[in-house]
């Protein structure tokens, strides 16, 4: 199963995994959770609990009164981490990779996501070599779901974003500032992040790797037009031309 990324995605699993998943989760947790969440993912929810913990959910939904927007952000994305990990999906795995010209700034980024598990796709040294031999096979891996995300990076990140964009199921986000790769998150539900090997710094990179790989998809408006990019993707390159 892919990795959930976002609340919606709570709407493809089985009452039996939600019920894994309710017997795992604080309180506190679960009340955030449904803070955020749709009502078809709050009946989806509620259908798996008995009455009187639905009340003592409400009641603590209420007790948490004013909570603050980024303390909701970084509970759904534990929770739904928790979620992966009780399925079984792995959200720790990324793809990356870069040609001769990003070469030096994959190596940094490998070097910051020790916690993470890296396939890396090449390149393999500052030789000259063709973005798209390596952009692909990252890209495909995470359309595929064998990763959860991606992270490429060429001279100025143009080509590898051209590359990415190509694989249907990719959402990737060539990005120039944190603010960029925390609105590809939020707003894109983007998968992979691109980066300019020769146009910013190690640490500017880790920054807006370390944005991209905890930032939760806001949903809502957003949803509806990522869901008009699936539906073109689906209709078939044949059709769309
Ligand atoms: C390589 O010189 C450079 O063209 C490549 O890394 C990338 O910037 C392409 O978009």
């Amino acid at each position: 199963m892919r990795a959930l990324t976002q609340l919606e995605d709570l709407l493809v699993l089985t009452d039996r995994e939600i019920q894994l998943f309710l017997h795992e989760m604080s309180r506190d947790e679960l009340s955030i959770l449904l803070k955020g969440a749709s009502l078809p993912i709050k009946e989806k929810i509620y259908i798996n609990m008995s009455e009187n913990a639905i009340k003592l959910i409400r009641t603590n939904m209420e007790d948490l009164g004013y909570v603050k927007i980024g303390l909701i952000h970084k509970t759904i994305n534990k929770s739904l981490n928790k979620i992966n990990t009780l399925l079984g999906t792995d959200t720790t795995k990324i793809a990356i990779a870069s040609d001769h010209a990003g070469y030096e700034l994959k190596e940094n980024v490998k070097d910051f996501l020790r916690e993470y598990k890296i396939v890396d796709f090449g390149a393999n040294s500052e030789d000259s070599m063709d973005y798209p031999d390596t952009g692909f096979l990252a890209a495909e891996a995470v359309a595929k779901g064998e990763c959860a995300k991606g992270i490429l990076i060429c001279g100025s990140g143009l080509g590898m974003s051209i590359v990415a964009n190509k694989v249907n199921g990719v959402r990737a986000a060539l990005c120039q500032s944190a603010e960029f790769a925390w609105l590809s998150r939020q707003h894109n539900n983007a998968n992979i992040l691109v980066l300019s090997g020769r146009f910013i710094s190690k640490y500017l990179a880790k920054d807006m790797v370390n944005i991209f790989l905890t930032t939760p998809f806001e949903g809502g408006r957003h949803e509806k037009r990522i869901n008009k990019i699936k539906e073109y993707e689906k209709r078939g390159k044949n059709e769309n031309n």
